[in-house]
């Protein structure tokens, strides 16, 4: 299912493209499903994808990274960098698995220098991203976790910038996306 919306923000934005807008909506009954669709994107992740991630505590953010990091041929196993901010794996290409919940300010984001990662020579992904997303908006797949009365994840995408764009329809062409 695809529904365009036109959805202006009150950010402050401090980069932007104009890119295209749309709205994906795909519901993800359990682990496993979350799994696949993560190795799904990192089969199909290329260096400079952004990936932000919004939802509340175990809503499946670091499953959907795990999912990632197996499409993106990590070893091993990924864990919450909830403490340390940024993981990196090596992959196909670099991840960068990065978690903001515990910035005491967004800005420390750019402090930090993490926005470094994001123009680098591989993808990031970022949990809690609705923490720092109004000082960085450019091109990047936004995945909202919602989690319906029956524990079924339900995915809210939103795509902004032409090589996401291309990432989204990469993700359409396959059949995981069938259940709408
Ligand atoms: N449909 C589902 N999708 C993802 N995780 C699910 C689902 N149903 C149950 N779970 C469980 O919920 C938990 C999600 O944890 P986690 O991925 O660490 O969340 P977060 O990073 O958002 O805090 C895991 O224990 C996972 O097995
Ligand atoms: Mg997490």
């Amino acid at each position: 299912m695809v529904i365009i919306i036109s959805d202006p923000k009150p950010y402050t934005v401090i980069k932007r493209n104009r890119g295209e807008k749309g709205l994906l909506i795909k519901k993800i009954p359990a682990t496993k499903d979350m799994l696949e669709f993560g190795q799904l994107i990192g089969n199909n992740l290329r260096p400079g994808h952004l990936i932000y991630l919004v939802g509340r505590l175990g809503a499946g953010k670091t499953t959907l990274v795990q999912g990632i990091a197996q499409g993106l041929e990590v070893k091993g196993y990924i864990t919450s960098p909830s403490f340390t901010l940024v993981k990196e794996y090596q992959g196909r290409i670099p991840l960068y698995h990065m978690d903001v919940y515990r910035l005491d300010d967004p800005e420390e984001f750019l402090d930090l220098g993490f926005d470094e990662y994001i123009h680098g020579d591989g993808a990031a992904v970022i949990e809690w991203a609705d923490r720092i997303e109004h000082i960085i908006m450019e091109e990047f797949l936004r995945i909202e976790f919602i989690v319906d009365a029956n524990d079924v994840r339900i995915l809210h995408m939103k795509v902004e910038g032409k090589e996401h764009l291309e990432l989204v329809k990469e993700l359409k062409k396959n059949a995981c996306f069938g259940g709408g």
